[in-house]
């Protein structure tokens, strides 16, 4: 029988891995769109750091290993920027990213009030779509990266998570 997969916080331990890890999954992104300069490959280490620090990090963790992340960030406008989601490869489709991106919500919702979630991905990333629709997610716009791909904003509101007072 295999162990079983937990989520908790990051904590800034956690950085090298997740930076590893980020690097490795992202493989399949930036051979989706030709493009090997995506900004998951290009963040440096320190600035991984620097968000686990400062966003809302979550982790999935196998044993020691750490197999799955994603961070949240509140932005200006009230909404929550949710990003670098990324499963291990050889744990992709069980559900974690899924469990990640729960995690993720409700606490960028109950700790740091956020309203909406925001997140983007390449507009040929029909997996990642398909997984972000089926929580709840519409279409709101398109974007550009710096690294040229062009992007898709999806956005969902926060009021499931909403608590009464
Ligand atoms: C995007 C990513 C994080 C998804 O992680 P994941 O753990 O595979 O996600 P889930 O398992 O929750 O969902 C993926 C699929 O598995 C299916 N699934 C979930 N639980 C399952 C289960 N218990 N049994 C069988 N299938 C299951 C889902 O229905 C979904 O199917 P679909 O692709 O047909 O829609 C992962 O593929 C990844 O790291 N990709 C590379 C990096 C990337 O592109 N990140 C997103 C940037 S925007």
């Amino acid at each position: 029988m295999g162990m079983s997969v937990t989520i908790s916080v990051a904590t800034e331990q956690d950085a090298e891995q997740i930076f590893r890890l980020q690097y490795l999954c992202f493989q399949s992104e930036a051979a989706l769109y030709g493009n090997y300069r995506i900004d998951p490959l290009v963040e440096t280490f320190d600035a991984v750091r620097q968000e686990v620090v400062s966003d809302c990090v979550f982790v999935a963790r196998l044993g020691e290993e750490v197999v799955g992340s994603v961070r949240g960030r509140l932005t200006e406008d009230g909404a929550a920027h949710i990003g670098k989601l990324c499963v291990h490869p050889r744990l992709q489709g069980h559900g974690i990213g899924a469990r990640l991106l729960r995690a993720a919500e409700a606490a960028l919702a109950e700790e740091r009030g956020a309203k909406r979630f925001r997140l983007h991905t390449g507009h040929r990333s029909e997996g990642n779509l398909r997984l972000y629709r089926r929580v709840g997610y519409e279409t709101v716009g398109t974007s550009k990266g710096e690294d040229g791909v062009e992007m898709i904003v999806l956005e969902k509101p926060a009021e499931t998570y909403a608590t009464t007072a």
